[in-house]
């Protein structure tokens, strides 16, 4: 297995659908909560190294709209897990420069949760580090939604026939930041979820069975590793992108 080759592209955003929390925790007899618990670790793991090697944007996917159908104390545990990373790690997050944002429909959150969600935003606005993004209450499917309304509300006069892909990207979830190079699966699934749905349409995508509390720096490694050995054409032959 070849290594990473930092004279190479690095993808510039990377998508991660953090999955296997649950079946992490079922092989050692655990509830699947402390799966969710041990996931964090991963996460720091993931955001330290990405902002090291120079990734400019890192988007996590940690609840999806769908989500909601779980158990209700798997939500409730959840949702006072997203809470106490809040108050935990945004101060250190702050200190390494990362700029914190979440996406999805934060309406859906307790106030607690949205008032930490909303200072941890302000607080980190203007840093010029790693672009982190939460998908919390993320769907494709509402983001796509969200932004033709957002289109229409912006151009009331408009008519529908002035819809247009690239009428409606600047009203997408995350819009200021190059769309995802690498979109990393944890898990064994080969699925998208319904994330990022419109912004992956030409992301390359990888897939490890290893489970998200697994996850570690080599692992985010050899995605991009495997990300370098790809040919993306956009579309063209790959004679038009050897001439490029
Ligand atoms: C991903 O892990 C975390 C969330 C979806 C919130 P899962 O909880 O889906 O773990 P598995 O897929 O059941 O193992
Ligand atoms: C996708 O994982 C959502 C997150 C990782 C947050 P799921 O475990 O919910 O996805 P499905 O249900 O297996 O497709
Ligand atoms: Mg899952």
């Amino acid at each position: 297995m070849s290594s990473l080759d930092l004279t190479r592209p690095i993808p510039q955003h990377i998508g991660i659908i953090m999955d296997g929390n649950g079946r992490w925790a079922k092989k050692r007899f655990l509830p699947r909560y402390i799966g969710h618990q041990k996931a964090r670790s991963s996460v720091r793991k993931v955001v330290a190294h990405s902002a090291k090697l120079g990734v400019k944007a890192l988007t996590l996917y940690a609840f999806s709209t769908e989500n909601w159908k779980r158990p209700a104390d798997e939500v409730t545990k959840l949702m006072s897990l997203f809470l106490d990373a809040l108050q935990r790690e945004v101060s250190k997050l702050h200190e390494n420069n990362v700029r914190l944002r979440v996406i999805g429909d934060r309406s859906a959150f307790s106030l607690a949760i949205q008032e930490h969600i909303n200072d941890a935003e302000v607080l980190t606005n203007n840093n010029t580090g790693l672009a982190l993004n939460i998908a919390a209450n993320y769907g494709g499917r509402w983001d796509i939604v969200e932004a033709c309304k957002a289109w229409k509300d912006a151009h009331p006069e408009a008519d529908i026939s002035e819809l247009t892909p690239d009428a409606i990207s600047p009203f997408l979830a995350l819009a200021d930041l190059p769309e995802p190079d690498l979109m990393i699966r944890t898990g064994g699934e080969q699925r998208i979820s319904n994330f990022m749905i419109w912004q992956m349409a030409y992301a390359e995508f990888y897939f490890t069975d290893r489970l998200w509390p697994d996850f570690n720096e080599k692992d985010l490694e050899l995605a991009m590793v495997s990300y370098q050995q790809r040919e993306r054409r956009f579309g063209r032959t790959s004679e038009q992108v050897a001439t490029c």
